[in-house]
Order: C-alpha cells, then sequence, then structure tokens
C-alpha cells in the first residue's frame, strides 16, 4: 500500500492511504489508482493535476488510520497524522518524509465509470521523478532491497484490516526467461550489466 499526498487549489496539504495501485506496462513511467469518487485525493488532484506516491516501510502503520480518518478538506492532514514535509523535486506536491520510496505524478488521465451504481474512477500518473533511499537502492543493477525496506502491506477479512510485510525469496530470474530466444525485448531500457 501506499500513501498519495495532494494539495488543494488552496494549499491545503492533504494524505490518504490507498492500497488499489498497479504500474501499467513494464515501458510505461505510467500508474494506476483505483479510487472512490468521494476523495479529497481526487479533488485536489483534478484542481492541481499532481501526485506523490509515497511508499511506506512496516515502521509507518500507525500513520494508515490518522491519514485515512475522514476529515474536511480545510484540515491539513500532514499536521493530524503528525507527518513531515519530504520537498519533491519535479512536483510542487511534497512526498512524506520517512517512506523509502516517492513516485511524483502529473496526471495523465481519469477514466470514470459507474458499477451497480457506484461511481469509481482509474487515475493515471505519469510518474517524472521516481525517487529510492539509498538505502535500499542497488546502483549497479537496479534492484531494491525489500528486506530493508520492509513495504507496508494490507489484506483484508471480514473483520478488518491485517497489516504485513513481504519476504524476499532470494529467487531470480531475468526477464529474457519469458521469451523463446531467451532475449528481452526492452533490454534497450536497461544499463549494460557491469562485467
Ligand atoms: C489501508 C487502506 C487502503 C485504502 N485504499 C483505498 C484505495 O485503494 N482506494 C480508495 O478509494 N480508498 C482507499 N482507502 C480509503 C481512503 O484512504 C479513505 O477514504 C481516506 O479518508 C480518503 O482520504 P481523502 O478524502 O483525504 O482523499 C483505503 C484506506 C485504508 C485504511
Amino acid at each position: 500500500m501506499a500513501f498519495i499526498s495532494t494539495v488543494s487549489g488552496e494549499g491545503i496539504r492533504n494524505i490518504a492511504p490507498y492500497s488499489c495501485l498497479m504500474p501499467i506496462l513494464r515501458p510505461f513511467d505510467l500508474i494506476c489508482v483505483a479510487s472512490a469518487k468521494m476523495r479529497d485525493t481526487y479533488v485536489n488532484i483534478m484542481e492541481t493535476e499532481e501526485f506523490v506516491i509515497n511508499l511506506p516501510g512496516a515502521d509507518m502503520v500507525e500513520k494508515v488510520i490518522p491519514t485515512a480518518s475522514h476529515v474536511p478538506p480545510e484540515i491539513d492532514e500532514f499536521e493530524l497524522a503528525g507527518l513531515e514535509e519530504k520537498p519533491s523535486a519535479k512536483v510542487t506536491v511534497p512526498g512524506i518524509r520517512g517512506c523509502y520510496a516517492w513516485m511524483e505524478c502529473e496526471l495523465h488521465r481519469i477514466y470514470e465509470d459507474t458499477y451497480m451504481e457506484v461511481p469509481y474512477l482509474l487515475i493515471v500518473g505519469k510518474v517524472v521523478h521516481l525517487e529510492v533511499d539509498d538505502r535500499i537502492y542497488n546502483r549497479n543493477d537496479g534492484s531494491w532491497d525489500t528486506e530493508a525496506a520492509r513495504p507496508l502491506m494490507m489484506v483484508e477479512s471480514d473483520r478488518g484490516m491485517h497489516f504485513c510485510t513481504v519476504t524476499d525469496l532470494k529467487y531470480f530470474e531475468p526477464y529474457g526467461a519469458m521469451f523463446p530466444d531467451g532475449k528481452d525485448p526492452l533490454s534497450w531500457m536497461y544499463k549494460e550489466e557491469s562485467p
């Protein structure tokens, strides 16, 4: 799951936890967020066309409910949750200090639909700047140390939300393993492997 930070047209800072997130295909720099319509996050994204997807570690689990609380849009949710800003590089919306990665996004497109008479949105952001904590990111091959990041995750039950994190299986396959000739057609995206 992630915390999405936004700012309203009047400059009020907002944070909301989101679990319905997915990247859109490997060569693209697009990310999709499934959202209900009744969200200050949505209103703010419409107003400023910017947002930051902040990836928290398990140590931030106690910040979930303070940021999920249904409070009026005039309330600054950084202050409410006791979270500090991390200035962004490419967008005016700040990120959240203490997370392990930040995707600064510009609004690409919003798909709107209704299902069982309930409106919902697919908000697609273009990631204009991705930053990963130096403790997590391996500059040699672009891999992430998930054991150090301890990404905050959530699974649901009939009773509510159960928070957990990942286990690294230490099992690796190159992208080329998916293709009959063993070559990754998207290898141009990556720098040459160091000898
Ligand atoms: C762990 C967790 C995950 C959530 N994921 C989503 C989500 O993916 N989409 C969504 O619309 N709301 C989601 N919510 C609900 C919003 O975070 C919540 O309604 C919040 O108050 C919205 O804040 P806002 O009105 O300031 O945008 C989630 C809540 C929690 C606690």
